[in-house]
This record gives C-alpha cells, structure tokens and sequence, in this order.
C-alpha cells in the first residue's frame, strides 16, 4: 500500500477517510484534523495558559505534542497517583516527554494529601481514582492560574461515557459531552481536543513523530467490553465514532439541564461542591492512614 500524498510506502489506511498514508505525511494530517476540530467547536484559544493533563498514555501523549506543534501555549500536569510500577514509569515517562518537547513539566502526588491509589480498598478503585483525578487537575489549575484544563478524552471514551449513562438514567450528564465547558465558582474550564480522534489516530502519531508513551494499562483499569463493541461498529460503518460524537455536541447544546443544585464550598478543603463535605475529602478521611 503506498501512500495517497506521496507514493512511500503507507503505515495505514484511514477508512473514514479513505486515505492511505505513509509516517512523514502523516502526522501533518494529524495536526490539520485536531487544528479543524479546534477551531470549529471553539475549544481552544490562542491567548489561553492551557494545562495539558498528561498520564503517560497514547491519547494525552498524543494531545500535548499536537497543542505544543500548534503553537498553543501549554503547560504539563502529571498526578502521581500511587500505582506501584506503573506510576513510576508514568511519571517518567512524562517527565522525559516534557523535556523534549521543552514544555514545563508539573507534578502533584496523590500521597501529599495521605493516601494512594495502591491503598484503596474498595471495589470501584476507578470511581475513587477518577474523583481524585478531577480535583486535583482543577485546583492545581485553579491556583496556578491556568484559564484550561486539557484532557486527551478520545472519541471512544465520550461514546463510552454516553453509553454507560444512558443506561444508568438521568440526564444531568448531558451537558458533560461538549468538547468545552466553561468554569466558573471555582471550576476551571475544560477542553477535550481530541473529541473527535481515535485511539488509532492518536498511536498512529506517536509512532510515527516518535513520542515516548506507556504502553502498559493501568493495573486497576477493568477490561471493557464496552470498548469491543464500539470497535465492531466502527469495523461494519467506518466513520462511526465521529459520527456519533459529533451528534452528542448537538444533543448536548439541546438539551437544557435544570441545574437546580446550590454549589458550595467543602468545609474542609474550601474547593466547590455540591455537599458539605467534597468527594475529595470524604475519600481523604476514609483511606488516610
Ligand atoms: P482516564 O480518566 O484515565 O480515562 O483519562 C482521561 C484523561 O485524563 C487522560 O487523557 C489525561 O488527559 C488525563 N489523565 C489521566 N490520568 C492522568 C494522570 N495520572 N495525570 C495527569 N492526567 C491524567
Ligand atoms: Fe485510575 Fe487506574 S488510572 S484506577
Ligand atoms: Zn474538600
């Protein structure tokens, strides 16, 4: 198979696209689909200090080298979250990646505020993890001064978002599907520049621009057969997930949520919530040793 722009030999063909491209094209048609997606539902801007959330992974590897070739204004948050090994490569990982690309590189440990995820003992680690991982990302931000909060959210993981909602009712996690949310009462804006990128799009760019990234999953991470099936659509329709995400941003802008709870402030910790007492800090309580 050769490449459609330049006749070398192609490391893939994009279906949705109908397009074969070789590893020096590729990644400039990378760049010009999260530029487009970018500027057309407004998700970035040019004068903002965006912190770009980087795991280690493929997906916000992918993301903070795309928003640096861009000419975006970035800056790296890693949370060290306490995953044995694979915490410690994370954090390597993206430390190395921050320096050759020459972004500034932050970190926040989990274990400053007396736990880590290896000590969770609970059943839906995940669910804690992701609580954990949303306030620190938003206070780090919030007091560093950052105007957003980059998160690498592929196409697959906003599908897998709205799937698993659907199914558990209630439609106050409509608005969440947008690519960009606005802050306000402590919250700092968030942006989702890869909304309408694959997981393959996204490895097929840090193979070809040679982006260190881990490849190992999450030891909590459970498998998700939800994942397969999105795969299997997109295998009979090519196109699919874009598809359908972009049909979530119009559900989403028409669908008016009453938001009808009083946001405070967390007697402990002083961050916005909706109860007494944050998530955040009740999770603190119960896991610090
Ligand atoms: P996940 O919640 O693991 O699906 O990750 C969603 C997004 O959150 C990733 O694309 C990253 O942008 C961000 N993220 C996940 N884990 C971390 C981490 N340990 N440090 C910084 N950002 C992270
Ligand atoms: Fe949070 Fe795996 S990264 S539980
Ligand atoms: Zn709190």
């Amino acid at each position: 198979m050769r490449c459609s722009k330049c006749k070398e030999r192609a490391i893939a063909y994009l279906k949705p696209y109908r397009i074969a491209l070789c590893g020096k094209c590729y990644p400039e048609f990378y760049l010009r689909l999260v530029e487009r997606s970018v500027k057309k539902y407004g998700i970035l801007k040019r004068k903002e200090r965006i912190l770009a959330c980087v795991s280690g992974g493929k997906d916000s590897s992918a993301m903070v080298v795309a928003l640096k070739m861009l000419g975006f204004n970035v800056e790296i948050l890693h949370i060290d979250l306490g995953i044995g090994d694979y915490s410690k490569k994370s954090r390597k990982i993206v430390e190395e990646l921050a320096e050759g690309i020459d972004v500034p590189f932050h970190v926040v440990e989990l274990a400053e505020y007396g736990f880590t995820i290896d000590g969770v003992d609970v059943k839906k680690v995940c669910s804690v993890c992701g609580t954990a991982k949303r306030y620190l990302m938003n206070r780090f931000a919030r007091e560093n001064g950052f105007d957003v909060i980059a998160t690498g959210h592929t196409a697959e993981d906003i599908i897998l978002f709205f799937f698993k909602n659907v199914l558990s009712g209630g439609i106050e996690w409509i608005p969440k599907l947008v690519p960009r949310s606005e802050g306000g009462g402590g919250f700092v804006s968030k942006a989702r520049p890869l909304f309408e990128r694959s997981e393959k799009e996204n490895i097929l760019f840090v193979l070809a621009e040679g982006i260190p990234f881990l490849a190992d999953e999450c030891p909590h991470a459970p498998r998700d057969a939800w994942k397969e099936i999105i795969y299997d659509i997109e295998a009979k329709r090519p196109g699919f997930k874009q598809n359908f995400v972009r049909g979530l941003v119009r559900l989403a802008k028409n669908v008016k949520v009453d938001e009808n709870w009083e946001l405070r402030r967390c007697k402990v910790c002083g961050e916005p919530s909706s109860s007494e007492v944050c998530a955040f800090c009740r999770y603190v309580m119960k896991f610090k040793k």
